[in-house]
């Protein structure tokens, strides 16, 4: 009995808890810009620590539409971002033109790190005895050729959002891909190959001297 009555109160206080909780915290995540910087400014992002979340700016609209589907069908697990694309829904089109129009910085390839050979192998020739097809075929090599195309653009990405990206395709915790594909070639790759892909792309960064240039 006094179990049942426990049980009863702790329900009780979830019911209550979870509408004041959502109230606090949905207008800070439908402020996408809080988080996923929109203007082209290196700096904004740079100073705000934003660092750490996916750009958005000029990824297919498509593609950005079909994530936040994507996180509303549980085909993506992130609590943040499920909550934000249920708030958000029937506007998730809209959003995702918005984004997908606004500017992106010129990026540059800076600092190669230790294993960027490692990378670029995969991304350029991909490696067709364990059937991987080079990234840059449909993500690209240039990081300004991206736009056109359904993959999304992966250069100037945080290196922690990429490997986690990988790691969840190749767990199928993430399944939002088309076909199955980047579960496919994620389960092929090694850890250190993961890695090495994810800090090569995270090595463009914005090129802040043609960006101060268009600004004087
Ligand atoms: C509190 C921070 C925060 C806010 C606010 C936020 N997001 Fe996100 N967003 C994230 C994080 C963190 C991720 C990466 C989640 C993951 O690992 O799947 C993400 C991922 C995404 C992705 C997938 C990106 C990709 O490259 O696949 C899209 C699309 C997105 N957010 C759109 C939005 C939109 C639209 C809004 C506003 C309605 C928004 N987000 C608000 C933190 C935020
Ligand atoms: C056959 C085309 C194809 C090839 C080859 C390919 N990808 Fe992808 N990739 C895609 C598509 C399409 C998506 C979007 C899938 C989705 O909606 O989840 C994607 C998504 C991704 C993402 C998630 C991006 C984000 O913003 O969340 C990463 C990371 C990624 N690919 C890395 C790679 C790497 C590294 C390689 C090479 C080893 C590679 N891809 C090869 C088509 C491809």
């Amino acid at each position: 009995m006094m179990q049942k009555r426990h049980k009863t109160v702790a329900v009780a206080i979830a019911l209550l808890a979870t509408p004041v909780a959502h109230a606090q915290s949905m207008d800070v995540l439908l402020n996408c810009s809080t988080c996923h910087v929109a203007s082209p400014d290196p700096e904004a992002t740079a100073t705000a620590g934003r660092e750490i979340y996916p750009v958005l700016n000029g990824q297919p609209a498509r593609y950005i539409e079909r994530q936040l589907m994507a996180y509303r069908q549980g085909l993506r697990q992130h609590r943040q971002m499920e909550q934000t694309a249920l708030a958000l829904g029937e506007g998730a089109g809209a959003m995702a033109r918005l984004y997908a129009g606004a500017p992106h910085p010129d990026l540059v390839f800076r600092d190669p790190p230790e294993d960027h050979a490692t990378a670029l192998d995969l991304v350029e020739d991909g490696d067709w005895s364990r059937g991987l097809a080079p990234c840059a075929s449909c993500h690209s090599l240039d990081p300004e050729d991206d736009r056109a195309r359904l993959s999304p653009r992966l250069h100037g990405q945080p290196e922690a959002y990429l490997a986690d990206q990988l790691r969840a395709y190749a767990d199928g915790t993430r399944s939002s891909d088309p076909m199955g594909r980047m579960r496919a070639y994620s389960e092929r790759l090694t850890p250190s190959e993961i890695s090495a892909l994810a800090r090569y792309f995270a090595r463009w960064t914005p090129d802040t001297e043609s960006a101060q240039g268009e600004s004087e």
